[in-house]
């Protein structure tokens, strides 16, 4: 077959449709293509990596085991244009990662592991990018090791191993996230119609709705739970003028209020709004987050990103997920290190929020008969009990300022709302 030739080698991966995503750059990664030297793809630099990155001995085996698959001429060819793409074309725009198709397993038996190998083929510049960064090697091992993570969670997932989670391992490979100790940070942007105030005297903080948002009577999006879980009651307004700004408060448990406040610039401070930088704080699943090892990684990223990107301005570091539900708090046991967790953020409502990610995150699959759903932890048991009298759980969100960062102090339930 013609490598070249983008159309032959679609039809050939049975790709012909999903695969249009890559025709127009094909040529970008023609000259440099030369089917002998595709470095990533010989056993040599396939050990010495999975080896550098300190895999688990399954994940070396499963990258051993699927390499044979690309004495196909045409998943060889792709497997250059990705690496290209990813790490030599600078101006390759990120987003379409996202829509970057799996293998289909009709081909070979092994497609799953496609992506596996074009991550990989990252590792040297992005090593070379660390040392230039001062980074620790520990930090970027533990950092990579989302890479094994994510090959064997596609192996509970789907009985073999595997990786589709490329649209999130590729900021891993564009260095803009970062594992220290239990927790991961991602440096990003603030993207909530949401602003934040702090008062210049006693330093607390109010976070407001945007303007024109379509609120519930109990503060949370009407888009959450799907929209069928009650009608809009009230819509947001943010009026802000010289001297002050007035607006719908949103409390640290994470409900928006209709009865608006109003804020004197002279005396609060703006601190956060849409488009500022901040660190997006993600929990991988490493077993639990225990209280003590999530302050040591919040304290660790402020250390981390003053010595190494002393030029990203953030203002805040966020969470958005499924074990941000405040209902957690009223359902699970005061030493849970989720409600412990939530304790110490300002938590925040989120638009369409639903219950996709729990179902997935605490049982693996979206349960509708509750009698066959597990009860073999306590969260499982409260939830399924919640669930059976009615109630409907949601992803959150929190913001905790960096200002307040003192772990275990709970600043925000401390700090009176302003009326
Ligand atoms: C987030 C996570 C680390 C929390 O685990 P944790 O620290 O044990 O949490 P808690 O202390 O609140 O757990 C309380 C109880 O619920 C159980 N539990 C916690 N998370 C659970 C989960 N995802 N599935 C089933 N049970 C869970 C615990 O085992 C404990 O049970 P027990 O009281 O019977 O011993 C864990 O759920 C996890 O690894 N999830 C996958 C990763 C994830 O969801 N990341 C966030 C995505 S942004």
């Amino acid at each position: 077959m013609e490598t070249s030739d983008v159309q032959a080698v679609l039809r050939h991966l049975r790709l012909e449709e999903k695969g249009q995503v890559w025709v127009d750059d094909w040529g970008k990664s023609q000259s440099s293509y030369h089917p002998d030297e595709v470095f990533f793809l010989k056993e040599e630099f396939v050990t010495q990596n999975v080896i550098r990155l300190g895999m688990t001995i399954e994940v070396r085996q499963a990258y051993l085991d699927s390499l044979p698959m690309f004495e196909d001429p045409a998943l060889k060819r792709l497997a250059w244009h990705c690496h290209h793409l990813l790490f030599k074309e600078t101006g390759y725009d990120r987003d379409n990662v996202g829509r970057w198709p799996m293998v289909p397993r009709e081909l070979d038996p092994r497609a799953d592991m496609f992506y596996a190998f074009v991550f990989l083929s990252g590792v040297p510049s992005l090593m070379k990018y660390y040392e230039d960064l001062y980074v620790l090697p520990e930090v970027a091992q533990s950092t990579l090791s989302d890479l094994d993570l994510w090959i064997r969670e596609h192996k509970n997932r789907h009985g073999r191993y595997g990786l589709r989670e490329i649209n999130w391992l590729k900021f891993h490979f564009d260095g803009r996230v970062f594992r220290l100790g239990r927790l991961q940070f991602e440096m990003t942007s603030f993207r909530r119609d949401l602003r934040a105030y702090r008062n210049v005297q006693d330093s607390r903080v109010v976070l407001l709705a945007g303007e024109g948002l379509e609120f519930r009577e109990d503060g949370q999006f009407q888009s959450a739970d799907r929209g069928e879980a009650g009608d809009v009651t009230w819509t947001s307004s943010l009026v802000e003028d010289k001297k002050t700004v007035k607006g719908n408060p949103i409390t640290p448990r994470g409900r928006a209020l209709p009865k608006p406040i109003e804020l004197a610039l002279s005396d609060w401070k703006e601190v956060l709004r849409k488009g500022d930088g901040q660190l997006a704080v993600h929990i991988p699943a490493t077993g639990p987050m225990t209280f003590e090892a999530c302050g040591r990684s919040f304290d660790a990223a402020l250390a981390f990103f003053r010595q190494h990107f002393p030029d990203f301005n953030w203002r805040v570091f966020t969470c958005e997920s499924w074990l941000l539900d405040p209902q957690f708090e009223e359902i699970l046991k005061p030493e849970s290190n989720v409600v412990q967790f939530q304790k110490e953020c300002y938590l925040y409502p989120l638009t369409s929020a639903n219950d996709t990610q729990m179902w997935e995150r605490v049982f693996g699959k979206r349960i509708v008969q509750m009698a066959d759903a597990p009860r073999d932890s306590s969260m499982r048991r409260a939830i399924v009990e919640f669930i059976e009298q009615g109630g409907r759980l949601r992803s959150g969100g929190m913001a905790l300022f960096p200002e307040d960062l003192n772990w275990g102090a709970q600043p925000y339930r401390k700090m009176k709302m302003p009326s």
